[in-house]
């Protein structure tokens, strides 16, 4: 059976790739982008909120959105898919995790370096000068969708200050695609978690690792354009399909 098969591409894999999207944050109460109804798409204009052209025109606006998507972040908890993908460094000669994601869980979780392609809302920075600049302090409110708040200004240069995500239109982070590239034309396995493959040049990845030989397994409670590549198709929710696949390829280990 379909778990049993990914267990049996897992055990012996000496480098696995796991490449996880919104999907596999979703048990932890952290919307997804496409998800019907509930999907951040659905209820927020992208063109509005997530490219550079929106943040020119409209600063406050951008700037309270990612505040606010921040916020939800720091107040839900990384659940049993992220804790499991930590585990799994434990019984992997060698791991790498790629997220597409902005947030925080896989580190929250105990994965020690994560590859983040779109970047993270923890790592705001200077729109001009590009200095790095300190997340603001949480004041414990509660976060409210929608609202406008002024972006702070840079410390050397006066300039906004911006999201550290990708929006769309802009180039992913060089180092951050190079080694996920690099990743994935080496790895025997790559896990691909709770992503519709839909955005590149990060849905490549996964179909990178399977040009180079690698066998795909796939968690997701719905088909993806990614079905045809994997190996195996795990259809249901992350947070209950990778601790079932970490118990199912090493059992007797908590
Ligand atoms: N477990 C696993 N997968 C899930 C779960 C769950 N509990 N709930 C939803 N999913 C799946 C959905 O079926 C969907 O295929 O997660 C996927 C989420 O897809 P998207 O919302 O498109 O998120 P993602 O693939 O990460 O989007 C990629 O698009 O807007 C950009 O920059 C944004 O990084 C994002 C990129």
């Amino acid at each position: 059976m379909a778990l049993q098969d990914a267990a049996n591409l897992l055990g012996p894999a000496r480098h696995v790739v796991v490449f996880t999207g919104a999907g596999i944050s979703a048990e932890s109460g952290v919307p997804t982008f496409r998800d019907a109804l509930t999907g951040l798409w659905s209820r927020f204009d992208a063109q509005a909120l997530a490219t550079p052209q929106a943040f020119d025109d409209d600063p406050d606006l951008v700037w309270g959105w990612y505040e606010w998507r921040r916020r939800l972040v720091q107040r839900v908890r990384p659940n049993q898919g992220h804790l499991a993908v930590a585990r799994l460094a434990t019984h992997v000669p060698r791991l790498t995790v790629i997220t597409q994601n902005v947030d925080d869980l896989h580190e929250r979780a105990g994965s020690p370096a994560v590859t983040h392609l779109h970047g993270s809302l923890f790592t705001p920075r200077c729109a001009s000068c590009a200095r790095p600049a300190p997340v603001p302090e949480s004041t414990g409110e509660q976060p409210d969708e929608g609202r406008r708040v002024a972006p702070p200004h840079c410390r050397h240069c006066a300039g906004l200050i911006r999201p550290g995500v990708v929006w769309f239109g802009e180039a992913l982070p060089e180092d951050a695609l190079e080694s996920a590239v690099q990743a994935a034309t080496e790895c025997d396995v790559l896990l691909t978690v709770g992503t519709s493959a839909l955005v590149y040049p990060a849905a490549e990845i996964p179909r990178v690792a399977g040009r180079f030989g690698a066998a795909v397994i796939q968690v997701n409670p719905q088909p993806t354009p990614l079905d045809p590549i994997a190996e195996v198709n795990l259809a249901g929710p992350a947070a209950e399909i990778l601790p079932a696949l970490v118990t199912a390829t090493w059992p007797g280990f908590s």
